[in-house]
């Protein structure tokens, strides 16, 4: 990362905590020098422990040189031994085992030689340990988390944070997995200990001394980074040696920009017993899942009755849609020339590409397994009567234009919130995701940092309902239309429910390779958002105030400024 860039950075970060302190009194900055944070006095944390990201060198691929890495290396000072699960040999971070109601506090040191920050995705934590980019820390730094785990038990997800170098740095590494139980979880007697397992997808591409390669230039950024090799827990060619029961496998998808449709080959379906960060009502089951990048899918995976010997392969099967149409188009002549099925041009693995993920092997019999419980956890079901916005839905709108996919006609400023992304604490609005291919040129294109808050511009309640009018894919695709996508919608803060999903500008028959694997029943942090779908959601704003992001977490994308933050006051 050159100096220029660099200096970019901090000067950003200063600039964003001079204005936000500046029209924010008091809520930013109380203590000047908390960006190179300190422990807060008062905060007794169950938990402490040392977090460092640093470069290493990893035996990734089974025969060869190892492979340069960035790596969060953690070391537990305090706290029950099992907080930290070490993965030897890996370039993943230890699972970080939490239980609802503890405190927390990690010392996370930045030994690498460019910024970096630590976003831990799906907790509900207060801004100044959201891992917002505003305290991205230079190298040889030190940034100080501290928060209780809100949360109810559920997976989620940490990661790098880092604006502009999230995308590679993740594909780096800098990426682990998180569990939190809490007392109704442990009643339901899940699968635990080694029947109760990581499945974290992600996908890269290696050169021939076994070294990562990112994108190379700025093509390929705007459908986002899409590798040829697929790696489950950080390693290729994935085999898991199960008993005759029942597991559960906790899929996290931490590619940068891969969607999977986990399935068996043989058509047996699938079930979740919990979607992003917490379980769900009862259990769904579905021919096939979709798995978009930030979103996780606890799978109760039955292997009872199975006899020793057998084998199931689970696969990422066909689809399409997801990608742009005339991308789609190429990927596919050359899927017709190539040998490999789903093979790109250069060895890629195109987006809905059939490929396995993982090989199961059932190499025990054991005679008792635990039952899938018909009913998981109490579930508050939030609908519009919880909403003070039912008819103004606060809008997130996805467009792309060439280098540029934005949300709300913009791309991420750190210093900027717009009138409609500010929201009064405890309260829950209604969001509208959807598309905005409206050709109407933005006039807000070129957003200069002119020292103030965005107020007076908000485009809010008026700006979507254009968009969706525009939709029908019949006519032409002009415009930003041909560069229509999917894109993972991620919020951070408290996790939401989708209350309704609306397909409206995507090819039937495409839209019909997707359709039966979402699972909308659940809390959720991150929704998959076809092409010409409309997608409402619920979310409350409760217990933090200060900026919580929302992004396509395409990781290429959320990097190209397809980001925003709402301001919680
Ligand atoms: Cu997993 Cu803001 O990201
Ligand atoms: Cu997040
Ligand atoms: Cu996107």
């Amino acid at each position: 990362m050159s100096i220029i860039k660099n200096n970019r950075r901090q000067f950003l970060q200063h600039t964003a905590l001079g204005l936000a302190a500046a029209t924010f009194p008091g809520l930013l900055l109380a203590n000047k020098g908390q960006v190179k944070s300190r422990p807060t006095p008062g905060f007794n944390p169950d938990i402490e422990m040392q977090m460092t990201a640093r470069q290493g060198y990893v035996q990734v691929l089974k025969s060869g040189p190892r492979t340069r890495v960035q790596k969060f290396y953690a070391k537990l000072m305090k706290g029950p031994k099992k907080t930290l699960q070490h993965l030897k040999g890996n370039y993943l971070g230890p699972i970080l085992n939490y239980e609802k109601g503890q405190k927390v506090r990690i010392f996370f040191n930045n030994a690498l030689s460019e910024p970096s920050i630590i976003h831990w995705h799906g907790l509900h934590v207060p801004q100044k340990s959201d891992g917002h980019p505003m305290y991205t820390i230079q190298p040889g730094e030190q940034f100080v988390y501290e928060f209780e785990v809100m949360n109810r038990a559920g997976t989620s997800f940490y990661h790098s944070h880092t604006h502009e170098l999230t995308a590679e740095q993740v594909y780096k590494g800098l990426a682990g997995i998180i569990y939190v139980t809490d007392d109704e979880e442990k009643k339901l007697n899940l699968p635990s200990g080694e029947f109760d397992l990581p499945f974290v997808l992600q996908d890269r591409t290696f050169n021939s001394r076994n070294q990562l390669i990112y994108l190379q230039g700025m093509h390929g950024r705007m459908t986002g980074f899409l590798g040829d090799t697929i790696l489950v827990n950080g390693k290729p060619h994935a085999e898991f040696s199960v008993k005759s029961r029942a597991y559960r496998f906790r899929a996290l998808n931490g590619s940068n920009s891969r969607i999977y449709k986990m399935g068996w080959d043989d058509g047996t379906p699938l079930t979740a017993i919990g979607t992003d960060a917490g379980l769900l009502e009862k259990p769904e089951t579905r021919p096939y899942i979709m798995l978009a990048p930030g979103e996780r899918i606890d799978l109760w995976l039955d292997f009872s009755g199975r006899p020793v010997g057998s084998k199931l392969v689970m696969y990422s099967l066909p689809y399409s849609g997801a990608m742009p149409p005339m991308v789609e188009k190429r990927q596919k002549k050359k899927n017709g020339s190539s040998k490999g099925m789903g093979m790109m041009g250069g060895g890629g693995l195109a987006q809905g590409a059939k490929f396995p993920i993982a090989t199961f092997n059932v190499t025990e019999k054991v005679s008792d397994s635990p039952k899938l419980p018909k009913r998981l956890v109490k579930f508050n079901r939030l609908t519009e009567r919880d909403v003070d916005n039912a008819d103004h839905p606060l809008p997130i709108a996805i467009s792309m234009k060439p280098m540029n996919p934005m949300l709300n006609g913009k791309s991420y400023s750190m210093e900027r919130v717009m009138d409609f992304e500010k929201v009064p604490v405890g309260s829950i609005k209604k969001i509208k995701i959807f598309h905005d291919h409206g050709m109407k040129k933005d006039k807000h294109e070129e957003e200069g940092s002119n020292g103030k808050m965005d107020m007076g511009e908000s485009k809010s309640n008026g700006m979507g309902m254009g968009g969706m009018g525009m939709m029908g894919m019949g006519g032409g695709m002009g415009g930003g239309m041909a560069l229509s996508m999917a894109h993972p919608i991620h919020l951070h803060g408290q996790q939401y429910q989708i209350i309704s999903r609306k397909a409206g500008g995507m090819r039937l028959d495409e839209y019909a390779t997707v359709k039966d694997g979402f699972i909308d029943t659940g809390w959720k942090d991150t929704v998959l958002v076809m092409p010409g779908e409309e997608i409402e959601i619920i979310k409350p704003f409760q217990d933090f105030k200060g900026f919580f992001l929302y992004h396509c977490h395409n990781l290429e994308h959320e990097d190209l400024g397809m980001m925003r933050q709402f301001y919680i006051y």
